[in-house]
């Protein structure tokens, strides 16, 4: 009788390819350019052979990476060029799959840069699921994600999942290997490249060991909130949409009365116009300005007021972690607006268009000294932090002044269990009302932004999104005119 076979790990491996999103189409323009056309756009790519053309033509059911990633013919290079530029407009997406089956996996990048990698796995490597991994139902389509990765990992095949639940606790790769439905080392090196497993060293403790120390402090929940609900790191639809408009009423402006006797307050306090107080007024007064003067900019004058009476530090103080003196030392600020546990997580960097007696560009406030710290960056990401900030609030024009509200995770979480970046939203809050009332008290316009992107400003600033990152943004400057609501 034949011995039964080993499991080597060596079945057929299964191909990495990129193909072209369902709704996309590739057509050849006369003069050579080709163009990526979809939902009525036609997006020009650029010149190519036809030769090029004729291969990526292969592009609509799946192109092979090892095709053309690392050839060093031009006709691969041109190949390389022209899947780059689709996936930088985020129109491809990758396969795993074995050429006559079905796909194991689909990869649908989550950044706008993200280019599958392999990286090298040895047997000897031992691996584990990030903390911040999780699969969910997508439709009718399972999907793997993890706010730390560049891509998520739609499962097409059911025993992946069998691999990633052992994958909850460290598993050597050569254990991995003799299991049935072992995926292959391709699968959980791009696994590895997206941070959803990592390597860990014998006795490493699970938490810290997950790459960063800045990774520690942050809950679950609160990383997987803070990717998804800003732009730059998912490719979900994002912003006033209307989703529901087709299907749902609207809910009333003003809620319907609750039953019941109603004790009329207008009765109790007849304030006379004479009495209202000064705080009341700058209430009153308050609006949302988009459009700004830009022949009369906003002065260094104007914006040193503004930033002093805002968010300056007015006191430092010292204090121990337990009342008796024991514990680490902790340090506290006194500043113009509340935060939540005094912990003033909130940092503010300007992105100055027109400012008088201010060059254009990037600064950090460094609240401590009251003073504007240049930082280098890219007039692109300048050009288009700005020009987002233009596009959120409807209008052509960039805002004199750009205050970005940026959050130093770590001071709130490092106290705060489950609710740190809720307190952390809530401060912005308060910051940003703060930031109102004091425009209209120095005869400037301001408008509260909804959107910030974590992406962009990590690349500006040189950050990890998970360290330090935008929270909220605000646009400041001389208003041009009173706004209709938005
Ligand atoms: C958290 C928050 C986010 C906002 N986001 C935007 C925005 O992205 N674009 C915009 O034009 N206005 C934005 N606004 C301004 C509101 O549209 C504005 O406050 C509202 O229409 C009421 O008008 P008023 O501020 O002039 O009283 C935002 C306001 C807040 C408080």
């Amino acid at each position: 009788m034949r011995a039964p076979r080993k499991n080597s790990g060596r079945r057929a491996t299964a191909t990495l390819s990129t193909r072209l999103l369902n709704h996309v189409t590739l057509q050849a323009q006369p003069g050579g350019d080709i163009a990526a056309r979809f939902d009525d756009v036609s997006l020009s790519l650029g010149r190519f052979s036809a030769e090029a053309f004729e291969r990526a033509r292969k592009l609509r059911v799946g192109l092979p990476l090892s095709t053309f990633a690392s050839g060093s013919r031009e006709i691969d290079k041109e190949v390389r060029t022209l899947v780059r530029r689709l996936a930088g407009r985020g129109l491809i997406e990758y396969r795993l799959g074995h050429s006559r089956s079905g796909d194991l996996v689909v990869i649908e990048p989550q950044v706008p840069d993200y280019w599958p990698r392999v990286p090298q796995l040895g047997n000897a490597d031992t691996l584990v699921l990030s903390r911040f991994a999780y699969m969910r139902r997508r439709a009718n389509k399972m999907v793997l994600e993890s706010p730390r990765a560049g891509a998520l990992f739609k499962i097409c095949d059911s025993k992946i999942a069998v691999v990633l639940v052992a994958l909850s606790a460290p598993q050597r790769i050569e254990q991995l290997r003799r299991q049935k439905d072992f995926p292959g080392l391709t699968l959980l090196a791009l696994l590895v490249d997206c941070q959803i497993l990592f390597k860990v060293d014998a006795g490493d403790g699970l938490r810290p060991a997950e790459g960063d120390d800045n990774l520690v402090l942050w809950d679950f929940h609160d990383l997987l909130f803070h990717a998804r609900s800003t732009e730059g790191r998912h490719a979900n639809p994002l912003g006033g949409a209307y989703p529901y408009a087709d299907m749902i009423a609207p809910l009333p402006a003003v809620r319907p009365p609750w039953p019941g006797k109603k004790i009329d307050l207008r009765e109790a306090s007849p304030t006379p116009a004479e009495a209202v107080s000064r705080a009341a007024t700058l209430l009153r007064e308050r609006h949302s300005t988009r459009d700004f003067d830009d022949r009369r900019p906003i002065t260094l004058a104007e914006l040193a007021r503004f930033l002093d009476s805002t968010a300056r530090v007015q006191a430092e103080l010292k204090t121990t972690l337990d009342q008796g003196g024991g514990g680490p030392e902790l340090a506290y600020t006194v500043r113009p607006y509340p935060s939540g546990g005094a912990s003033y997580e909130l940092e503010l960097y300007l992105a100055v268009d027109k400012c008088e007696g201010l060059p254009r560009g990037f600064y950090h406030y460094d609240a401590g000294a009251h003073a504007l710290v240049p930082i280098e960056v890219r007039s692109n990401q300048l050009d288009a932090l700005l020009k987002s900030a233009a596009f959120a609030m409807g209008v052509n024009a960039a805002p004199q002044i750009l205050l970005t509200i940026a959050a130093r995770f770590g001071r709130v979480s490092w106290k705060y269990s489950s609710i740190a970046y809720a307190l952390i939203l809530k401060d912005v809050g308060a910051l940003m009302q703060t930031f109102y009332v004091m425009a209209t008290d120095l005869d400037l316009g301001g408008c509260a932004i909804g959107t910030n992107n974590i992406e962009l400003f990590a690349k500006m600033t040189g950050q990890q999104f998970h360290a330090e990152g935008p929270v909220g943004q605000f646009a400041l400057g001389r208003g041009a005119k009173p706004q209709a609501l938005r």
